[in-house]
């Protein structure tokens, strides 16, 4: 169990990776003291270097494991400045009381833009086109080359991206529809469709935008493809599994899709140095594109901005709202009191005990928040400054406590 008396000054940050200079004027900004390094480290090196950290700060390269965080005794807080966060035990941080906090929806307007983009090229032809002038031919003809307004895109995955992508589209004058598997509000005029099959039957353009799940793997094999219009295209920026790509490819040949733009693939080389390799790069009607699809300045800029806002609510409020791996608390300034933050064991009783303890001491709580997960509990109190040392020590002394943190 920890205990710590914090000032809103004393953050001590590590960032890892190259992390974004927005993140770092963030912290500056907040007084947070900051040691940024360009590249990821591992091992000792890491270990080292967030021994003393309160909040650390990395990119998808550098492996926050459980023998890793034992490491860092004084850690509070995580920020994965990416969208992933598949690279830190997030239960471990959660057991030793460390909420993770990542940017998922930084990149989602680059994302959007690059379909529209792709949807445009991909109607004229652009592609193909492309390929024939760089090798020195000339193919001026308006044959099988549109325009987008008035056609029909069917979004399958209304989410972040997928709604976007709408709102775009249809500023472009395209008729939008769109299938999730939740029921979804339809911005604009977008009209949502109860299977997918009958989407399937109206659009020109079909762009992914779903989740990596197990419904979702192979969500357009064959069967899927041959029910796209004659004549459409296929866009998939979402997950490299969610598209047979086999089965692409013989619907390209056959010519009933006309033309794709594949941006992620079922295995992606692991760096630039890797070969790609796919049965796409015959066709110069596919755009292919290397998982960039969120990959711009403003995504990076944003990502900084929107992370280190994240942890530095979480330090100076103990707002834990997006945390991946912990219970979610929105919290209101504590403006004149001290706000208490317990976490511990989700066990039963947890929150009479607290009460009865605070009650017997004669504290009086100003204002109590409590949220759960299956395993971790997360109470905040704001109590008169005089009161906090003794609620301090009574919640301290409550079984099941794993971090106990003050701020004044
Ligand atoms: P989101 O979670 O906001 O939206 C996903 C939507 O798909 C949700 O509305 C969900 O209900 C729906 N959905 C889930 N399963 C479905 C199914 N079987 N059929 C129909 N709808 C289903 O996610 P967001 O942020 O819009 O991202 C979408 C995809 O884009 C994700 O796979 C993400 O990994 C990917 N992505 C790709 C990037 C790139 O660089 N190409 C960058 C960012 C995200």
């Amino acid at each position: 169990m920890t205990i710590s008396q914090m000032h809103r000054s004393q953050f001590r940050t590590v960032l890892l990776e190259g992390i974004h200079q927005t993140a770092i004027d963030a912290f500056g900004e907040a007084g947070w003291p900051v040691s940024a390094q360009p590249g990821a480290l591992v091992g000792d090196a890491l270990a080292e270097a967030i021994a003393d950290a309160e909040f650390v700060g990395i990119r998808s390269r550098t492996r926050l494991t459980r023998e890793v965080l034992e490491r860092a005794p004084k850690l509070v807080g995580i920020g994965a400045f990416c969208i992933g966060t598949n690279q830190i035990d997030l239960d471990f941080a959660a057991k030793r009381g460390i909420p993770v906090f990542n940017a998922p929806f930084s990149n989602t307007r680059s994302v959007a833009e690059l379909v529209i983009a792709e949807i445009i090229m991909l109607m004229r032809g652009i592609p193909e086109k492309n390929a024939v002038l760089h090798r020195g031919g000339w193919t001026k003809s308006a044959a099988n080359s549109w325009e987008i307004r008035g056609k029909t895109l069917g979004i399958i995955g209304y989410g972040h991206i997928g709604t976007q992508v709408g709102v775009l589209a249809e500023q472009l004058g395209m008729n939008v529809v769109f299938q999730d598997i939740e029921a979804k509000l339809a911005l604009g005029n977008a009209r949502a469709f109860a299977t997918l099959d009958e989407l399937l039957a109206v659009s020109d353009v079909v762009s992914l935008h779903v989740p990596e799940t197990p419904q979702t793997a192979n969500l357009f094999g064959a069967r899927r493809i041959a029910m796209m219009k004659p004549g459409s295209f296929l866009i998939n920026a979402s997950r490299g599994n969610v598209v047979d790509i086999d089965a692409l490819a013989e619907a390209l040949e056959s010519k009933r899709v006309l033309g794709a733009a594949i941006d992620v693939f079922p295995v992606e080389p692991k760096s630039n140095d890797d070969v790609f390799t796919s049965p796409l790069t015959r066709f110069e009607n596919v755009l292919l594109t290397p998982h960039i699809g969120g990959s711009t300045a403003e995504a990076q800029e944003n990502i900084g901005r929107e992370v280190a806002a994240k942890l530095i609510r979480y330090g100076n409020n103990g707002s834990t709202v997006s945390a991946v791996n912990f219970p979610e608390v929105s919290l209101p300034a504590h403006v004149g009191q001290c706000r208490i933050m317990h976490i511990h064991h989700n066990v039963p009783g947890m929150l009479a005990k607290i009460n009865e303890r605070f009650s017997e001491a004669g504290i009086n709580i100003a204002t109590e928040y409590l949220q759960t997960t299956k395993d971790i509990g997360y109470v905040v109190i704001d109590v008169d400054a005089q009161a906090s040392r003794v609620a301090v020590d009574e919640l301290a002394a409550i079984e099941g406590t794993i971090r106990c943190r003050v701020l004044c």
